[in-house]
């Protein structure tokens, strides 16, 4: 049977760490979901939409990456969707203590569900999306860290934001 895993995240906005743990997943399962949560902050930077937009335009040459999106609770999605795993990025030991939550309680919830964690490339291990949004509005170079089109994108958000001001 086809392994199918979901990568579950905000996303807002997707990095190059996500990517690369997305690019890991794509060469270990048969295919990888990427599964945006709706309504993840109240109010987040970029909407469902652009998330959406942005994650199939940076994957659009990976056949077996989809890009969707999901409300409620994840194992209900998971099982919805015929996926046998969730995948999760692990930076850090300061990610653990949070990560091992979530896995024991998904699998509390739905028992034939594995959760996988996967490290991404040393590079990456630092970025994450809240810095992002913080270092890029405070003027500061996020060029390496985010696929070029969130680069655009955040860009323009700012601009957007100052002609509003
Ligand atoms: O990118 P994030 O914010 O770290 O992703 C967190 C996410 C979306 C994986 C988590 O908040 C989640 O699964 N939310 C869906 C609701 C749910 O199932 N909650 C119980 C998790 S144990």
């Amino acid at each position: 049977m086809p392994t199918l895993a979901v990568y579950p995240g905000s996303f807002d906005p997707l990095t190059n760490g996500h990517v690369d743990i997305i690019l890991r997943g794509a060469r270990l399962f048969d295919r990888i979901i990427v599964a945006i949560l709706v309504n993840s902050e109240k109010a987040p930077l970029f909407s469902t939409e652009e998330r959406v937009e942005i994650a199939r335009a940076v994957f659009c040459d990976q056949a077996n990456v989809e890009v969707d999106t999901f409300a409620g609770l994840l194992v209900d999605y998971v099982a919805r969707r015929r996926a046998q795993v969730i995948v999760r990025g692990l930076r850090a030991v300061s990610d653990f203590e949070f990560e091992f939550q979530m896995a024991l309680m998904n699998q509390r919830l739905d028992a034939a569900i594995e959760t996988v964690f996967m490290m991404p490339a040393e590079q990456y291990t630092y970025i994450s999306s809240r810095l992002i949004k913080e270092v890029f509005s405070l003027g500061g170079r996020v060029h390496g860290l985010v696929p070029d089109m969130v680069e655009e994108r955040l860009r323009e958000k700012v601009a957007g934001l100052g002609a509003k001001n």
